[in-house]
Formats: C-alpha cells, structure tokens, sequence
C-alpha cells in the first residue's frame, strides 16, 4: 500500500526527508545551540548529516520511526519525528512511540514546533495506529515544556541524573499522551 505521509497545517508542510534534503539539513544542525539538550552533536561534516538521514528513511520503511522535514513553503526549518516505534513486546501489545523535535534557532519562538508536533501526534493516532505517544524533555528545557503542556500531554516521571552531557548529569521529564485523550 502506498502511503503519503505529507501533512499541511496552517503554516507548515510537514513532510518526510529525502537524500535530496542532505545540504539543507546539514546547514541546521551545525548549530551549536540547537543540540544544548539533544542526545546529538552538532554535525561537522555533512557525511553525517547524510548518515543521519539515510537512518530515517530506513527507519520509516521498517515502521521502527516516522520523520518529517518542517517546511515553509519549500524551506526547511526543522524536523519533528516519532521515534522509536514499539508495536509489541512479546504477547503485549504496545504501539507506542516517542515525540522528537527541534526548529532551527532563528525560527524558533513563531509557535513552529507546537503546530508541527499537534500535527504529528494525530498523525500518529489516526494513520499510523498508535495507542500512545511518549515525550521527555531535560529538565531545564522550558520551551519544550510548554509544547508537552499545549500538546495535553500529561506528567508520569522525573527521571533523575538521565543523561550526562558535557560532564553534567541532567534529569529528564517523562509525559504520555493516549489516543482517546486528544
Ligand atoms: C523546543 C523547541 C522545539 C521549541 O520550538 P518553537 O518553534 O520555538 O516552539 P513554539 O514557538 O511552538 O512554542 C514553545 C514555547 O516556548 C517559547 N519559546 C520558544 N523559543 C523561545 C525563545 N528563544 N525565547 C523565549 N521563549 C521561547 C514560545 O514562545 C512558546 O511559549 P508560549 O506558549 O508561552 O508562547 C525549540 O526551542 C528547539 O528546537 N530547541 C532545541 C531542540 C530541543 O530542545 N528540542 C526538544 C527536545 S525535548
């Protein structure tokens, strides 16, 4: 079955990314402050920006994580993805994913990520079966905290000391979102 996962909302088109989009990308994530609280590097050469999205597109063909490039008309300016895709876990039944995203710094603080994520997570709902969505953010990341509560995600963990970057451990906060809830 053949699939079209191109999204449009008020502001934004939402689609997934092609090798064609490797320059483009690569340009946005050199940036420095963009990765303060990501699980990534900056990239410094564009080898890995093509790795990056080589993974995603395989990713996306194996039902194992779904990504779209944030554009305004044809540039991009982000990237939101659900990641991590777990449909089952021996006789369980989970479908469940992750919310990721990131919106390039001159951009950000337009209500990008907000309309984006919104998208995406009924996307995931109403095309992609999924029964939850996960998100967490580092503790001091304000901004995406306020996308997990304009979003109606809910709170179920502080993870403490989660991830260590740059000598610094940092506590992660868990939210959840149900189908049935939006
Ligand atoms: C978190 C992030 C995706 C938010 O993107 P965005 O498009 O700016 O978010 P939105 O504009 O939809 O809204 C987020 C809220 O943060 C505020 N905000 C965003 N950037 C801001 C800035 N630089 N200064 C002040 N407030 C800011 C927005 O005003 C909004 O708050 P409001 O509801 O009170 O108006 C973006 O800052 C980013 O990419 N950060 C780096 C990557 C990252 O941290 N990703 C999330 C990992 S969990």
């Amino acid at each position: 079955m053949l699939v079209d996962y191109n999204i449009t909302t008020n502001k934004l088109i939402l689609r997934p990314p092609t090798t064609n989009d490797v320059e483009e990308l690569f340009v946005l994530m050199q940036d420095n402050d963009l990765t303060r609280f990501l699980s990534w590097e900056a990239h410094k050469i564009i080898d890995t920006t093509r790795a990056v999205v080589e993974s995603l597109i395989t990713a996306q063909q194996n039902d194992k994580g779904y990504h779209w490039c944030v554009c305004i008309e044809n540039k991009i300016i982000g990237l939101v993805s659900l990641i991590d895709v777990k449909r089952t876990i021996r006789t369980w039944t989970l479908n469940r994913a992750e919310l990721s995203y990131w919106i390039s710094t001159p951009q950000q603080g337009n209500g990008y990520a907000t309309e984006a994520c919104r998208a995406i997570v009924q996307y995931g709902f109403e095309h992609i079966q999924l029964h939850k969505i996960i998100v967490a953010h580092a503790a001091e990341n304000a901004e995406s905290a306020k996308i997990c509560a304009k979003l109606n995600f809910k709170q179920y963990a502080h993870e403490h000391q989660a991830f260590m970057k740059e000598g610094k451990w940092n506590d992660l906060i868990w939210y959840e979102l149900f189908k049935k809830a939006i």
